[in-house]
Parts: structure tokens; sequence; C-alpha cells
């Protein structure tokens, strides 16, 4: 098997709120409504907007055939009491190097406040570094993202550096704060989680 496969994990991810699974054509009217947010787009580096039907059937096909070949998991976060679409999360290897990956998340404006994020990207790193050739995780916030930025501390990230006006979007720079994860870190997390 090649190094940094996902062909391993299996899915659905679970949690006590959440299922994390691989999307089919059927969540495409979901993903056009959530999606339908100026919001969303502005702190994702690739989310189009107005977000039409062709980019939610774009997007299934890609993360299918991610799934496929075991490349990166691209996962919606459903919620288990009523299937309800909340948002999707994945990770990725950066670049050739299997021992990196990338982290993106994104939850419907309807959804955030409860902590479904939170527990979809606690699920999603725990599939990450179940992974063995997974040494660190990095994750990527524009300055403003508050939000965000506030999500990966919580879950155990700590703040590298940032990159000047690193992103041109909306008519302006933007300043990109980097965040990692190393698996020394992760694991003395769920320890003390598991303690406290
Ligand atoms: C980033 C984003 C996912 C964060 O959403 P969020 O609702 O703040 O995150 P969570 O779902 O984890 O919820 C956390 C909030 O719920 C509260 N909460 C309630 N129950 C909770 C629980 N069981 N566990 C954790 N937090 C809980 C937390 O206190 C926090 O509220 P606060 O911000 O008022 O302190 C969301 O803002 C978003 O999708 N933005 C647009 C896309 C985006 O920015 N993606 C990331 C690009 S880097």
């Amino acid at each position: 098997m090649r190094a940094g496969t996902f062909a391993r994990t299996r899915l659905p991810l679970a949690s006590a709120r959440l299922l994390l699974r691989s999307p089919s054509l059927r969540d495409v009217p979901a993903l056009v409504d959530e999606l339908q947010d100026p919001g969303i787009a502005r702190n994702l580096a690739h989310m189009p907007y107005p977000y039409r039907p062709r980019d939610g059937r774009e997007w299934v096909r890609r993360a299918q055939g991610a799934a496929r070949r075991g490349d990166r998991l691209s996962l919606l976060i459903v919620r288990s009491r009523d299937a309800r679409v909340l948002g999707g999360v994945s990770v990725w290897p950066e670049g050739h190097d299997p021992s990196t990956l990338l982290l993106g998340y994104w939850l419907g404006r309807g959804h955030r406040g409860e902590g479904y994020a939170t527990e979809a990207v606690r699920t999603i790193l725990r599939a990450a570094f179940r992974r063995p050739a997974t040494h660190r995780v990095v994750a990527y916030a524009f300055s403003p993202n508050r939000r965000s930025q506030a999500l990966l501390r919580r879950v155990g990230f700590r703040r590298e550096g940032l990159a000047r006006e690193a992103f041109y979007k909306d008519h302006r720079w933007l300043d990109d704060v980097q965040f990692a994860l190393l698996r020394r870190e992760w694991e003395q997390f769920a320890r003390d989680r598991r303690g406290s």
C-alpha cells in the first residue's frame, strides 16, 4: 500500500452527534443551499460564490475519486439525529510529502455556535493521525477569521506564523495565519482530554 493512503480509513466516521461521510450526487441540493453564502466563500481560498449545482456535482465527483484512490478525505458533516448536512471537512496531503496534511472545514450559517465544527475537526484529526505517515496537520485562516482561529486553538493547534498579504480576495490583500498540530501534541492533547 502507498505511504500516506487513506484506503484503510473506515467510513463513515462517527462522533457523539455527527457522522462524517463521503458525499453523493444526492447531496448536491443541500450543498447548494448551505453554500449560498458569501461569508463562507470569503473565508475559504477556493470556494465558488454563487455556488451552482454544477459546482456541487464537480466537488462530489472529485471527492468520490479521491476516496477511491485513498488520496484524501473530503467528507460531509451530517447530524446523526436527522441526517441533515451541516457542512464539510477535509484533509489532504500538502504537495508530494505524505507526512504533512492540510485541513479545511466549513459549516452552514444556521448550524454555528453549537460545537459541531469542533466535533467534526476532532473526529477527522483522529482519522488523520491513525494514518501512520501523518506527522503534522496544517491549517490556514485569513487573519480576520477569528472563529476559525478559535476553533483551531480549541482542538490543540498552535499558531506558527503569518504570511503578510498572501491572498487576494474580494479586491483586497489578506494576511494568512498558519496553524499546525504535531502528532505528539495531538497525542498529548487527547490524553489530557481523557484525563480531565
Ligand atoms: C469556522 C467555522 C466552522 C466555525 O464555526 P463555529 O460555530 O464557531 O464552530 P463550532 O461549531 O465548533 O462552535 C463553536 C462555538 O460553539 C460553542 N459550543 C457550544 N457547544 C459546544 C461544544 N459541545 N463543543 C465546542 N463548542 C461548543 C463554543 O463556545 C463556540 O461558541 P463561541 O464562538 O461563541 O465561543 C464557521 O465560522 C464557518 O464555517 N465559517 C466559514 C468558513 C470558514 O471560515 N472555514 C474555515 C476556513 S480557515
